[in-house]
């Protein structure tokens, strides 16, 4: 390999530095690459200064960093690309161009680190004849065929943090505390912080909840002598009967993004006359600082991705398995979105413990 290219794609996640980081290093250190940086994900390769080069210099001191020192888009799909001409939305396929600036750049390989969205490109690309390698990222955690993403641990600290302050007041006032995090379809951030943070009741998207079971586990707290409750509700979840809530519908450019259920679900246990507040953590979950464990997990897949760029296997994204970073093929990788499964025995644990799904 003389020259690689990195870019970061989708929505930021804690990590991403670390493994620019691990990716320049080990291309320069071990294969004398010359490493290029793709800026704003896709959109780098054909935007004026979309390139720039990264030396050992220019990953120095980035390590725990947050955010991506390349930027990064979550609306490039070079694919189909949604754009305003003339008042209207048109959707063009612009991957010729992305393709010629790869072929002009003489890349031999692109490292390509993203969440669902951005690797599907990346399968896409490979598929005609772009050599991609693929490092899975998202605090979402949701991505088939690995066993974690980067990015979730710290999300995860974040949302656990969140409740244990959380806590305190709950207690102190005697309220009801909703706390809503993200994760989109997937409730692994509500799930794993809902059982570190001790939270009593746990809504996730794959398990539609019933208000009046909520209702219950409440009641039962204050009988039992706990007048204050925590909830952790995933964005995605939904009541029986109802539907996921959006605050933002799609547009030409924007798809819609979850948010509100955590409202509702603390207007209804308000209304039933338990003292009840609601906060959103939002995007302090996507910021700072990375854990020590996604700066250890985000350098090992920058590494790897190296060694499997270096032995050209390319159409194949970085995964942990059995505590062992290795590569396994887009279509694998990609073929089914991962959501918490309920007969795992995080959920089984919760149960036990006789935290509420809000389904019994
Ligand atoms: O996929 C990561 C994520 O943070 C989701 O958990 C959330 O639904 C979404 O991105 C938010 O997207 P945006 O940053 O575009 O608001």
């Amino acid at each position: 390999m003389k020259r690689i290219a990195v870019l970061t794609g989708g929505g930021d996640a804690p990590g991403l530095n670390a493994v620019i980081r691990a990716v320049t290093k080990t291309a320069i250190n071990l294969h004398g690459c010359e490493v290029l940086g793709v800026r704003d994900g896709y959109d780098g390769f054909i935007n004026a200064d979309g390139i720039m080069p990264l030396d050992l210099g220019a990953v120095r001191g980035i390590l725990p960093r947050g955010g991506t020192i390349l930027g990064t888009a979550n609306r490039g799909n070079p694919f189909a690309r949604k754009i305003i001409r003339n008042g209207k939305e048109v959707v063009v396929d612009v991957s010729d161009e992305i393709t010629a600036a790869i072929k002009k750049l003489q890349l031999d390989a692109l490292i390509v680190i993203g969440g669902d969205g951005t690797l599907h490109i990346a399968m896409e690309l490979a598929a005609i004849g772009v050599p991609v390698v693929g490092v899975p990222k998202t605090i979402d955690n949701d991505i088939g065929g690995t066993e974690v993403t980067f990015g979730f641990d710290t999300a995860l600290m974040i949302a656990t943090e969140a409740l244990d302050r959380l806590h305190t007041t709950a207690e102190a006032h005697h309220r009801v505390m909703v706390l809503e995090l993200m994760g989109r379809e997937a409730g692994f951030i509500a799930m794993h912080a809902g059982v570190s943070g001790g939270a009593d009741v746990i809504l996730i998207p794959e398990i539609p909840f019933r208000f009046e079971s909520v209702i219950k586990k409440i009641q039962e707290r204050t009988q039992t002598g706990a007048h204050f409750s925590l909830l952790a509700v995933s964005e995605g979840a939904w009541h029986l009967g109802g539907q996921p809530v959006f605050n933002r519908s799609g547009d030409a450019i924007y798809v819609p993004r979850l948010g509100g259920i955590g409202q509702e679900v603390g207007q209804y246990i308000q209304a039933q006359g338990f003292e009840t507040r609601v906060t959103v953590l939002g995007h302090v979950q996507r910021g700072g600082s990375p854990t020590a464990f996604d700066r250890w997990l985000a350098t090992r897949y920058g590494a790897a991705a190296v060694r499997v760029a270096a032995a050209g296997g390319f159409g194949q994204m970085v995964a942990l398995r059995n505590a062992q970073v290795i590569p396994i093929p887009f279509s694998e990788a990609l073929a089914v979105p991962k959501r918490v499964d309920l007969n795992s025995d995080g959920v089984l644990t919760a149960r036990g413990l006789g935290i509420s799904f809000g389904d019994e």
